[in-house]
């Protein structure tokens, strides 16, 4: 029978198989533990070490092209020090509706007044209210990882209106 089977004694090429599988995973392991830094701190603990420079905020004002049309757009200016609290939210007062004339700002979009049934508010959505959970500033820094997205544009098709 098939359930028999599985408990057969494992042939002697098999026994070489798995023990020779058995040493690849754990010098594999031992090789990423390796590259893996330690999780508890500088050896011994409690080291003094260097403090990497705080990298610097790309702030040149001029807004970045979306990667996909639905992409929540990067903060090209400086944030710091605004305050976006409960009470103040330093964003809005460049931001909303009313006061888009005044600070030659991007108005937030239509979506940022709308709950997430489609219902339009008269002020922000709360979900909406706290900004940097989706827009962020960018740094100039080496990506930690290697990024091969393209832009859809350039994946064969033909643009509305290019004729
Ligand atoms: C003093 C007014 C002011 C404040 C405060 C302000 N912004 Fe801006 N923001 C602007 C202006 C003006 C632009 C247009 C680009 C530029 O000049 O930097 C802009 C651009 C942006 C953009 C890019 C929009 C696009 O379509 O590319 C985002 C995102 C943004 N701001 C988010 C924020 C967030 C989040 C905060 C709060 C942490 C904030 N801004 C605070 C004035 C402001
Ligand atoms: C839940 C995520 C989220 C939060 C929170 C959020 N946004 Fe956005 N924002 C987006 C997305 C996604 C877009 C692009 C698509 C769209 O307009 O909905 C966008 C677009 C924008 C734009 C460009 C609008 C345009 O028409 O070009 C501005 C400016 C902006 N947001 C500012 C803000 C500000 C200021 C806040 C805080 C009050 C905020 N956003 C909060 C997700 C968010």
């Amino acid at each position: 029978m098939r359930s028999q089977g599985r408990f057969r004694r494992l042939s002697g090429s098999r026994q070489l198989a798995t023990v020779f599988g058995l040493v690849v995973l754990c010098a594999s392991s031992a090789a990423i533990a390796q590259m893996i830094s330690e999780l508890t701190g500088p050896v011994p603990p409690m080291r003094p070490i260097p403090a990497p420079p705080i990298p610097k905020w790309v702030t040149n004002d001029v807004r970045v092209m979306r990667a996909f049309p639905d992409q929540p757009p990067v903060i090209p200016h400086s944030i710091e020090g605004y305050q976006l609290t409960v009470n103040t939210n330093r964003c809005l007062s460049c931001h909303k509706r009313e006061f888009t004339v005044g600070s030659g700002a991007p108005m937030i979009s239509v979506t940022h007044y709308m709950t997430r049934d489609g219902q339009m508010l008269a002020d922000v959505a709360p979900r909406r209210y706290f900004c940097t959970a989706c827009h962020v500033p960018q740094a100039d820094v080496v990506p930690l990882v290697k990024n091969t997205f393209r832009d859809m544009s350039e994946l064969g098709f033909k643009p509305t209106g290019s004729e």
